[in-house]
């Protein structure tokens, strides 16, 4: 749909920012600002602001930000479009009518050839191109019903065989490149991403075709087990969980996280159609916000090995505090040629049969009972100082719990584990939450404070190689926000010579705002994605003073010509480049 930019400044205009986010959180002013608790994380202190000037919104502690579209559209977990809807109808203003042409007509041609993509590696599988694959389907006990209900499909094991069929249906091979269905080689010749493959298509909640998994089906076979669709401009796959389309209408009450798309196949077929996958991946907060409109149960069903382990422990970090009633399901090791060997669901429907499922969940024990054993099997309880030990180890785990009754019951069951009283087990508990409490408020003040790791942006997916130049490129953008007057000033400067990608796209957005009229950082939502909204709210939060801010911003100007000189020729030593880049990584990079 078209959104003109008069339509949407209207928009922004009549939604309030701060009117939009107390219908979710309750806000207290200080200063010119709000301030409330993230609904984006789980806190105890405000660190979630909003400003009425600037008309955004950001989180000193999760670093998510954006405008009142952003906001709408990370609370409900709307589209851009979902969200001016929406938000059109909070104010009763009427949408425009639908034209074509629009900035949102490369998602929906993404999301017409997606569907034309799976319709193509599904009836592949019908044909003989398609026969590796449905005897690999026949070997893992897949059914054709299951196949057809999944849309599973067989990638050929051609170098172009998709590329063919959907450039015949009309699609340009630009549009096969960003949906990520086609690769460029070295060469410049495009090639299908995915040969020789099984392939699950990703569907939405809302049924849009938005990715592609595919599961290689020979052992011999020396690419990657899965590869998956890159990040797109439909596809974020923090917010996507592979079956949760089908699992949204399940009769039964919960909602079974496992690891693989193999298992959620698996187990709909035999019965258990609720369950989901976050393929590959640690379960994210937009996940769970997902999970929360269809259930209020999730069961946990990783793989018994350490990885499923530690995935298990970082879900339930991830629930603690939610509104989910949380379980754990242990699938047990199976016993192989005289040892244990890990199990999947898949393999446990395999060889246990899913009765045996149906008994395990309706056993399964929820999420802190899995983390006490988890903390008693690190001890030996048969020895006096290993009690101790576990006695200060386990009060840690129960001082997280901010249920006080919870606390009480959990500290009981550990009292009787190490046999020492109730009461003196309450005292370490206690203790433990009073460190709890002041390390995260440390914890929050130093980030608040340290400049070096304000640096280097909070976002995976930025990363700033020439820092010197990105924070004049960060100040270019403050000052054009503060003072359209100078717009003047940057005419001679180029997105191209902007270090940070990101940094140059928000310029070039910004001068085309300023062309159409006047500029609106809530309405970059139209070309950022969230990640990068939230970037760039928090650039916006660091100083800048409007005083000076000619002279300021031709300094900037300078300095970002002068990188960009040193980047591209003339007297560049690349030794002395590299060297400066390691630099930079080195003084500001990951943990
Ligand atoms: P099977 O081995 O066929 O039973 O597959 P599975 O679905 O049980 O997968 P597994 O437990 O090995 O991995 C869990 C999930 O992680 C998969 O479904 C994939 O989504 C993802 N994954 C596994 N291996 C890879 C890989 O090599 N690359 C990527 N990108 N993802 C992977
Ligand atoms: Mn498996």
């Amino acid at each position: 749909m078209a959104f003109s930019q008069s339509f949407l400044d209207e928009l922004i205009a009549r939604n309030d920012i701060t009117d939009v986010v107390s219908g979710y959180v309750n806000l207290t002013k200080k200063g010119g600002n709000f301030f409330g608790l993230c609904p984006f994380h789980n806190e105890k202190t405000g660190s979630f602001s909003v400003s009425p000037d600037k008309q955004i919104y950001h989180c000193f502690g999760c670093k998510k930000g954006g405008g009142v579209i952003n906001f709408v559209m990370e609370m409900e977990n709307f589209s851009f479009p979902e969200a001016v809807e929406f938000l059109a109808k909070r104010v009763n203003l009427p949408l425009p009518e639908q034209g074509k042409g629009s900035d949102d007509s490369l998602r929906r041609r993404i999301l017409a050839l997606n569907r034309d993509a799976a319709r193509f590696f599904y009836e592949t599988l019908q044909t003989p191109e398609g026969a590796a694959v449905e005897k690999y389907l026949e070997t893992r006990k897949i059914s054709l019903k299951t196949a057809v209900n999944f849309g599973l499909g067989a990638a050929q094991d051609k170098w172009d065989a998709l590329l063919q069929a959907m450039t015949r249906k009309g699609y340009a091979k630009s549009e096969l490149l960003s949906a990520g269905l086609v690769v460029q080689g070295k060469n410049g010749n495009l090639y299908d991403k995915f040969r020789n493959r099984l392939i699950f298509p990703v569907i939405d909640n809302r049924g849009d075709v938005v990715a592609f998994g595919g599961r290689i089906i020979s052992k011999d076979d020396p690419g990657a087990k899965y590869m998956n669709s890159p990040e797109t401009v439909v596809y974020s796959k923090r917010r996507v969980l592979y079956g949760l389309n089908l699992a949204k209408k399940s009769k039964r009450g919960n909602i079974i996280l496992c690891e693989g798309n193999i298992d959620v196949v698996m187990l709909h077929q035999a019965g258990f159609d609720n369950a989901v996958a976050s393929m590959g991946t640690a379960l994210t907060q937009e996940q769970t916000r997902l999970l929360s409109r269809c259930t209020k149960e999730l069961i946990l069903c990783y793989d018994n090995d350490d990885a499923g382990k530690i995935a298990t422990q970082k879900a339930l970090a991830i629930l603690q505090d939610s509104e989910f009633n949380v379980k754990v399901l242990q699938l047990p090791k199976r016993f192989v040629d005289g040892e244990y060997v890990k199990q999947d669901a898949d393999d446990f429907i395999k060889y246990q049969g899913r009765e045996a499922f149906e008994r395990l969940l309706s056993g399964s024990a929820d999420g802190m009972d899995f983390r006490m054993e988890q903390v008693a099997a690190r001890f030996d309880l048969s020895d006096d100082k290993q009690k101790v030990e576990y006695a200060a180890a386990v009060s840690e785990l129960i001082a997280t719990l901010s249920n006080a009754v919870e606390r009480e019951v959990y500290t009981a069951r550990a009292a009787a584990l190490c046999s020492v009283t109730p009461q003196a087990l309450a005292l370490d508990v206690q203790r433990a939450r009073k460190r709890l409490f002041t390390k995260a408020d440390r914890m929050q003040r130093r980030a608040d404070l340290n400049p070096i790791a304000q640096v280097q942006p909070k976002l995976r997916t930025v990363r700033y190689d020439n820092v010197r130049s990105a924070m004049a490129e960060e100040g270019v953008i403050r000052l054009l926000t503060l003072d359209e007057s100078l717009f003047g000033e940057v005419e001679t400067l180029s997105s191209s010579e902007f270090s940070c990608q990101l940094l140059g796209r928000v310029f070039d957005a910004l001068l085309s705002q300023k062309n159409d009229g006047h500029i609106s950082v809530p309405l970059l939502a139209r070309e950022l994605s969230g990640e990068e909204m939230s970037h760039v709210s928090q650039l916006l939060q660091k100083p800048e003073s409007a005083a000076n801010a000619h002279r300021a911003l031709r300094d900037y100007i300078t300095l970002i010509k002068e990188e960009a000189q040193k980047r591209s020729g003339a007297g560049y030593d690349p030794l002395a480049a590299a060297v400066e880049k390691y630099k930079s990584k080195k003084g500001h990079g990951g943990k």
